[in-house]
């Protein structure tokens, strides 16, 4: 795992109100409170963002937002802008989830603008990746991943690519149980940070990535022992303190 300091994301998704996810950070905050030398991040929903800011300050724990839009402000109803993200500190951005691609539409254009606008606004970005099972089964991942870390990072400066965060998450693997094996996310994740290595090695050296889908605290140390695993992008396992303390505690 090099320098890198591991960093492990829960990703909500559309779960917690804020009474949930004030029930969830004083159960957790305790049970991470030895942890060291890695880096842990929370992903709630909007609404839960400047509560969840506040419960966190002071301890290890980071909040990220689940999705941004590029522009300062302007006619788009619905969505939520970086400013506005900064205002209650946000630290970092989910971009480009499977989810989000499938069920609304987010398109390898729109993240090209958005990755270097968070990184503008001072935050990081988590740019999600990954092929479906029939994308593997054709022996097409790696044009996929390509395509994606590609286009996502196409407009992001190179002296900033080193800051950005990218996790593998094939869709075969989110919500289904069936985690990848580790030699499978290590040979995406290696050649992940090889694209990045096309753009700038110094990069490539200090980029994180992650691995995502089915990660639970059963198979967190395996993953996160692969050389290009930097951490882990958490949805089920992440609902629960127990289980996400488990997984902080295996990186
Ligand atoms: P699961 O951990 O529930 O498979 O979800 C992974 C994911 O989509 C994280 O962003």
């Amino acid at each position: 795992m090099s320098g890198r300091t591991p960093l492990i994301a829960g990703n909500w998704k559309m779960h917690k109100t804020v009474a949930d996810a004030e029930a969830f950070i004083s159960a957790l905050l305790p049970r991470i409170y030895a942890a060291d030398g890695v880096d842990v991040a929370i992903c709630p929903a909007f609404t839960a963002l400047a509560a969840m800011v506040d419960s966190t300050r002071g301890s290890r724990v980071q909040v990220f937002a689940q999705n941004a839009h590029h522009a300062a402000e302007g006619a788009f109803t619905g969505e939520v802008s970086l400013p506005m993200l900064g205002e209650v500190d946000v630290h970092g951005v989910i971009l480009g989830h499977s989810e989000r691609r499938e069920f609304f539409g987010e398109t390898d254009r729109a993240l090209a603008l958005k990755l270097p606008a968070v990184l503008e606004a001072g935050m990081v970005p988590v740019l999600c990746v990954g092929e479906t099972e029939d994308e593997r089964d054709n022996g097409d991942t790696e044009r996929k991943l390509r395509h994606q870390v590609q286009e996502g990072l196409a407009k992001v400066p190179e002296e900033q690519l080193g800051g950005v965060v990218i996790a593998y998450e094939p869709i075969w693997a989110i919500g289904t149980g069936r985690v990848a094996t580790a030699e499978q996310a290590q040979e995406a994740c290696g050649f992940i940070r090889a694209l990045v290595a096309g753009r700038s090695s110094a990069a490539a050296e200090t980029v994180r990535v992650l691995y995502g889908g089915s990660v639970k605290p059963e198979n967190a140390a395996e993953l996160l022992g692969q050389a290009d695993i930097d951490g882990a992008l958490v949805g089920g396992a992440s609902l629960e303190p127990e289980s996400f303390a488990a997984i902080i505690a295996a990186a």
